[in-house]
C-alpha cells in the first residue's frame, strides 16, 4: 500500500487508477478512498473525462492520441513526448491557460521549468525579459524513487565507509553535486538544460527569449532550487519586483537575509507556492537586471499541482 503524502481537493466524482497488468489488482490508499489499481486499455481510459498520464515517453506517444481519439477524453501528458510539438500546447495554468481552448491533448512541463516559470512570468510582464541564465539545484527525488533509494542507501554506507554502486546517477550522488542530469546533446548542454530552455520560450510565448541553464543535482531529498539572473528591457529594482512578485499566483516572498530568511528545499517541500528570496540588482545586468533564488516543490508545482490546475482549468 502506498502513503498519500498529499490531497487537494478536486472535484472529482470517481477516480480510476490504471497500470500494467503486473500492477493491476494492488490496493493504494488515496484522497478519494481505498482504490484497487485495474489493468490499462484505451477503453478504460476513455471511459473518463480526464486521464493523467505519468509514464515513459514511448508509451505516451502511442496511447494518448488513441484516447483523446473519441473527441472528448482530456489528458495531460507528464512526460516530454508531445511537448515541443507544435499542435500540443505546454501549459502552466497561471501563464498560459488560453493556449490549451479546444485541445484535449495537454503537455505538462518540465519541473524544473515549471518551477522558474512561476517566479520569471511575473518578472516578464512587468519588466520584460530579454535574458535569463539559471543554475540548477535539483533534489534525487527528481530521479524516482530509484534515485532517492540510491542517495538514501548511499549515504549510509558512504558513512561506514563502504561503497554503494551508483546505478541512478551518473557518479554517487552523497556528498557530491554532478552537473549531468539527463543526457548530453549535440551543443554540450544536457537534455534537461535544453528542456528548460525550449519549454520557457514555449510557454511564455517567445522563441527570442535567450535562455540558458546548467542543471546540477544534488543530494538533497526533495525540492528543486535554482538560481537565476535576469537582464529585462525595462529597469527593475528589488523593490519593484518584490510588489510583483509578492501579488504573483503561486509564488511566495521569503527574503529577509538579516533574518536568515530565503527559499530552500527544507521549506518549500510540501507547499504548492513557489518560493522566491534573494532578490537583488544584478552586477553584470544594471540597471536592468536581478539575481534571485527559487525554491519549488517539484513533485507538486512541478508535476502533480499543475497537473491538477490544468484539470481544473479545462472543467471551468
Ligand atoms: N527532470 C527532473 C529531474 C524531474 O530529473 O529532477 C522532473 O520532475
Amino acid at each position: 500500500m502506498i502513503e498519500v503524502l498529499h490531497a487537494r481537493q478536486f472535484p472529482l466524482t470517481e477516480l480510476v487508477l490504471l497500470a500494467s497488468e503486473r500492477s493491476a489488482g494492488k490496493s493504494m490508499a488515496t484522497a478519494y478512498g481505498e482504490k484497487q489499481v485495474e489493468a490499462f486499455s484505451v477503453e478504460r481510459a476513455q471511459s473518463c473525462d480526464f486521464v493523467l498520464m505519468a509514464v515513459s515517453g514511448s508509451f505516451s506517444t502511442e496511447f494518448s492520441p488513441q484516447i483523446t481519439g473519441n473527441g472528448k477524453t482530456v489528458v495531460i501528458d507528464n512526460s516530454s513526448a508531445f511537448r515541443y510539438h507544435e499542435d500540443v500546447p505546454l501549459v502552466v495554468p497561471e501563464i498560459n491557460e488560453s493556449a490549451m481552448d479546444g485541445k484535449l491533448l495537454i503537455a505538462n512541463p518540465n519541473c524544473t521549468t515549471a518551477i522558474a516559470a512561476m517566479a520569471l512570468w511575473p518578472l516578464h510582464q512587468h519588466f520584460k525579459l530579454k535574458k535569463i541564465i539559471v543554475s540548477t539545484y535539483q533534489a534525487a527525488s527528481g530521479a524516482g524513487a530509484q534515485g532517492m533509494t540510491e542517495l538514501e542507501e548511499g549515504t549510509r554506507q558512504a558513512l561506514e565507509g563502504k561503497v554503494f554502486p551508483n546505478e541512478v546517477f551518473a557518479h554517487p550522488l552523497p556528498f557530491n553535486v554532478i552537473p549531468h542530469i539527463d543526457s548530453f546533446q549535440s551543443n554540450g548542454y544536457t537534455k534537461e538544460e535544453m528542456k528548460v530552455v525550449w519549454e520557457t520560450q514555449k510557454i511564455f510565448g517567445d522563441k527570442s527569449l535567450a535562455c540558458s541553464c546548467t542543471a546540477v543535482r544534488i543530494p538533497t531529498k526533495r525540492a528543486h532550487s535554482e538560481a537565476i539572473t535576469i537582464e529585462t528591457e525595462k529597469e527593475v529594482s528589488p523593490e519593484a519586483a518584490m510588489e510583483v512578485l509578492s501579488t504573483a499566483p503561486g509564488v511566495q516572498v521569503v527574503d529577509n537575509p538579516a533574518e536568515k530568511s530565503y527559499p530552500m528545499p527544507l521549506t518549500a517541500t510540501k507547499k504548492y507556492d513557489v518560493e522566491v528570496g534573494r532578490i537583488r540588482r544584478s552586477l553584470v545586468f544594471q540597471p536592468c537586471g536581478l539575481d534571485l533564488f527559487v525554491s519549488g516543490d517539484q513533485l507538486l508545482r512541478g508535476a502533480a499541482l499543475n497537473a491538477v490546475l490544468i484539470a481544473e482549468a479545462k472543467l471551468l
